[in-house]
């Protein structure tokens, strides 16, 4: 077993570095944008410089890990340990120095996270997690913020990049939930509302289709802060839902409602 103490300060490190690396380009505005799988799926020159820095830092410390990170591929060592990586989540967002952007790092256990850390540049927020340990924001423990009435609550969301030719219609829930509860918010980055969750800005999170690396350290992060984090899949897609428990279910319910 390692320390996962000594994770989380790597990762703090590594998250933080490049961090201030990102905020710099993007004060040069100055880089290569290209689309992937559609025209929404943006990967900037600086998502692929972020991840190569991150992965190099975790090959020198821990070379017999296995990383999985959005840009490239698996690096398998067939180790117990994975470390999960977004490098840049809320690409859309940098790529119009819109400053909601994070960089996520998250660590496996065999098939459970054990460790996650996130980064907000822009706000100088570092968040981080050891299962077990509670959850902290610049060292500070940070709460969820219990609300249980969906009508009191402010609600984030985000859509997936196939927009156009999903098979869920991201429209439905969207167009009921908005009528139950206080404000909707779509930030840009899944991470950045997870944590904004685990720390009570924001009251509870949905969303379609994310992947792994979007909420592996965000998940951890709510679940250590008090929340519940719910997670299944509806017509091929899965779903994932965040917030108190009270709040997850309501959310559940309507969304369940419309495609069960
Ligand atoms: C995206 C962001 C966005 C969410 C998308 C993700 P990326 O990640 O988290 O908020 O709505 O589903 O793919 O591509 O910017 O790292
Ligand atoms: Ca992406
Ligand atoms: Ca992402
Ligand atoms: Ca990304």
């Amino acid at each position: 077993m390692i320390n996962l103490a000594d994770t989380v300060v790597l990762a703090k490190k590594m998250a933080i570095n490049v961090g201030k690396m990102q905020k710099q380009k993007l004060r040069k505005n100055n880089f290569k944008i290209n689309t992937k799988s559609t025209m929404s799926d943006l990967v900037t020159e600086i998502d692929l410089l972020s991840e190569d820095m991150i992965r190099a830092k975790i090959r020198n410390n821990y070379p017999e890990h296995n990383i999985m990170g959005e840009e490239n591929k698996f690096e398998d060592k067939k180790s117990d340990y994975t470390w999960v990586i977004d490098p840049l989540d809320g690409s859309n967002n940098y790529a119009s120095s819109y400053p909601i952007y994070c960089i996520s790092i998250a660590l496996k256990y065999k098939n459970e996270v054990v460790m996650g850390v996130i980064y907000i540049p822009e706000f100088d927020e570092i968040y981080s997690a050891i299962k077990g340990k509670g959850a902290y924001k610049s060292g500070k423990a940070i709460n969820i913020s219990h609300k249980t009435a969906l009508r009191h609550s402010l609600i984030a969301t985000g859509f997936p990049y196939d927009k156009n030719k999903s098979k869920i219609d991201n429209l439905a829930p969207f167009n009921k939930i908005l009528k139950e509860i206080r404000g909707l918010r779509r930030s840009g980055s899944a991470a950045f509302d997870l944590v904004s969750v685990a720390s009570g800005r924001i009251d509870a999170f949905w969303e379609f289709k994310l992947k792994e690396w979007d909420y592996a350290a965000g998940e951890l992060l709510v679940r250590e802060a008090g929340g519940k984090v719910y997670q299944s899949e509806i017509e091929g897609a899965p779903l994932l839902i965040a917030g108190s428990k009270e709040l997850v279910s309501e959310l559940r319910k309507i969304i369940e409602d419309i495609y069960l």
